[in-house]
C-alpha cells in the first residue's frame, strides 16, 4: 500500500521569470486553480491521504493555499455564496499536508532526501509540483498498480521527440511489454544522439526507502546538483527499477509556451468556457498573421 506522497516544490522557477520572482511557479493558475492543487488532487484520487511538500523560501503561498482562510469563508457565508464557500473550504481538507523546507537549491535528489524522516520505511509516491497530467486513471494510480505487480521502484515515462531528449531524464533497458521496461540505463538530460531511448521520465515515481541510501552515495551530477536520476541508476544495480509508459497527457508548467498551451487546452475542456473560448480562438487565428 502506498499511503504517502512527496511533492517537491522548492525549485527557483527561473524558466518562468519574472512571474516567479516572488511567487512559487507551483501557484501559477491554470484558469482558476493553482498547478499544485491539480497535483495534490491526483495524489488524493490515487488513494493517498498524507502529503509532504518540499518547500523553500518564497513558497509560503503554497502553505496559505492549503490552509483555511476563515475571514474569506465568513464573507462567502454572509454573502450566501455557498458553492464558492464549499470549494474554498474543501481545499484545506483535501489531505494531511506537511511541509519541510529545502534550505539550499541543490537538486531534485537533495529535495527528495529531505523526505526520509517522514516516509521512513515505506515506499512512497513522488509527484513533481510543476507537472500536471490529464488522464482517465490518475497516473500515480497507474504507477501504484505497476508497483503492486512488480514490488519495485516504478517510474512514469513518456515517448518524446528526439530533439527534446536533452530536457529530461532518459531511460533504457529491457522491454517487458508494450508499456513496461526493466530499466538498466538512466541519463539525466543527455545530448541529442547520446540518449539510450526516447523514453523520458515524466515527473511521477514510486520510490522504495532504499532510494535514500542511493542518494547518500550519489555524487553531484548535471548542473552540479544531486540528481534523482543518478541515484536511480545506482539503485538499479541493487534492485529492480521498472518504467511504465503513461496513459495520459503531460503538461510541464515550468516553461512559458507549455503553460500557455495547457491553459488553452484546459479552458476548452471547461463547460462554461468551451464554446465562447473556441469561437474567440477561431477568430483570433483567422485574423492573425505571423511574420
Ligand atoms: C526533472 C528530472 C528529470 C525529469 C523531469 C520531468 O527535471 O530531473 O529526470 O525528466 O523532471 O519533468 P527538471 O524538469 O526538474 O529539470
Amino acid at each position: 500500500m502506498i499511503k504517502k506522497a512527496v511533492i517537491p516544490a522548492a525549485g527557483l522557477g527561473t524558466r518562468f521569470l519574472p512571474a516567479t520572482k516572488a511567487q512559487p511557479k507551483e501557484m501559477l493558475p491554470i484558469i482558476d486553480t493553482p498547478v499544485i492543487q491539480y497535483v495534490v488532487q491526483e495524489a488524493v484520487d490515487s488513494g493517498i491521504e498524507d502529503i509532504l511538500i518540499i518547500s523553500g523560501r518564497t513558497k509560503r503561498a503554497i502553505e496559505d493555499h492549503f490552509d483555511r482562510n476563515t475571514e474569506l469563508e465568513e464573507r462567502l457565508m454572509n454573502e450566501e455564496k455557498e458553492m464558492l464557500f464549499n470549494e474554498i473550504r474543501h481545499i484545506a481538507d483535501m489531505a494531511h499536508i506537511h511541509y519541510v523546507r529545502q534550505k539550499e537549491i541543490l537538486g531534485l535528489g537533495d529535495a527528495i532526501y529531505y523526505a526520509r524522516f517522514h516516509t521512513g520505511n515505506e515506499p512512497f509516491a513522488v509527484l513533481l509540483g510543476d507537472t500536471i497530467i490529464n488522464s482517465v486513471i490518475p497516473v500515480t494510480q497507474q504507477l501504484i498498480d505497476v508497483y503492486e505487480q512488480y514490488q519495485a521502484t516504478t517510474l512514469a515515462v513518456e515517448v518524446v521527440p528526439e530533439d527534446k531528449v536533452s530536457r529530461y531524464g532518459i531511460i533504457g533497458g529491457e522491454k517487458l511489454d508494450d508499456q513496461t521496461v526493466d530499466v538498466k540505463e538512466f541519463v539525466e538530460k543527455p545530448a541529442v544522439g547520446e540518449a539510450p531511448s526516447n523514453l523520458a521520465i515524466a515527473g511521477r515515481y514510486i520510490l522504495t526507502p532504499e532510494i535514500f541510501n542511493a542518494l547518500e552515495q550519489t555524487p553531484k551530477g548535471k548542473n552540479n546538483e544531486l540528481q534523482l536520476t543518478d541515484a536511480l541508476m545506482l539503485l538499479s544495480r541493487k534492485e529492480k527499477v521498472i518504467s511504465h509508459t503513461i496513459n495520459g497527457k503531460r503538461y510541464d508548467i515550468g516553461n512559458k509556451l507549455d503553460y500557455l498551451k495547457t491553459t488553452v487546452e484546459y479552458a476548452l475542456r471547461r463547460k462554461e468556457f468551451a464554446e465562447p473560448f473556441y469561437e474567440f480562438l477561431k477568430e483570433v487565428v483567422e485574423n492573425t498573421k505571423i511574420d
